[in-house]
């Protein structure tokens, strides 16, 4: 695929969201890292519902740990950090071919210190009343990656 985008999910928490994210790289051919420790098993059932049935045929890499994954990085790889404290928005990014798209866990987000040492490759989705504290994971996940997907050409 010309856009060849690795979807990053830092510690996810909720295995329903993992699932729709596995479901989602699956149909973009995306590969999904998943960066632990992980809030569920792999084997969870509602990990199952939400898109194990297509688990097999993901390409999924786990890693012990951030530094673990940082390891596995190319030089130069291409990093964008999700979060809604971040100054740009994802409009203003210019995503690369084999982008990595990097997300928080669901309950506390990517550490302040992470989207402050990338400030310039950290974008939010903006978010229009006060009263959302943010997205749900898997929605942003969608959004990122399909205007990544946008922008690179199908
Ligand atoms: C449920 S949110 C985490 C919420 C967490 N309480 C926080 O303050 O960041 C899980 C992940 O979804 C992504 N996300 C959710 N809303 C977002 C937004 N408006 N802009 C960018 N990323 C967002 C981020 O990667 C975030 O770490």
């Amino acid at each position: 695929m010309p856009h060849n985008l690795n979807v990053v999910l830092l510690e996810p928490e909720i295995p329903s969201n993992t699932g729709s994210i596995g479901r989602l790289c699956l149909a973009t051919q995306s590969t999904l890292h998943l960066v632990e420790p992980l809030g569920f098993e792999i084997t969870d059932s509602r990990l199952k519902r939400a898109g194990l049935d297509y688990w097999q045929y993901l390409n999924v890499v786990r890693h012990a740990d951030w530094d673990a994954f940082l390891k596995t990085l190319p030089a130069g790889a291409p990093c964008v950090f999700f979060s809604k404290k971040a100054q740009r928005h994802y409009f203003e990014h210019r995503f690369a071919p084999g982008s990595y798209l990097i997300f928080g866990k669901e309950t506390l987000g990517l550490p302040e210190d992470l989207i402050q040492q990338h400030a310039e490759t950290a974008v939010r989705i903006p978010q229009y009343d006060d009263r959302v504290r943010s997205l749900n994971l898997s929605n942003a996940v969608s959004i990122a990656v399909y205007e990544a997907i946008r922008q690179l050409g199908v």
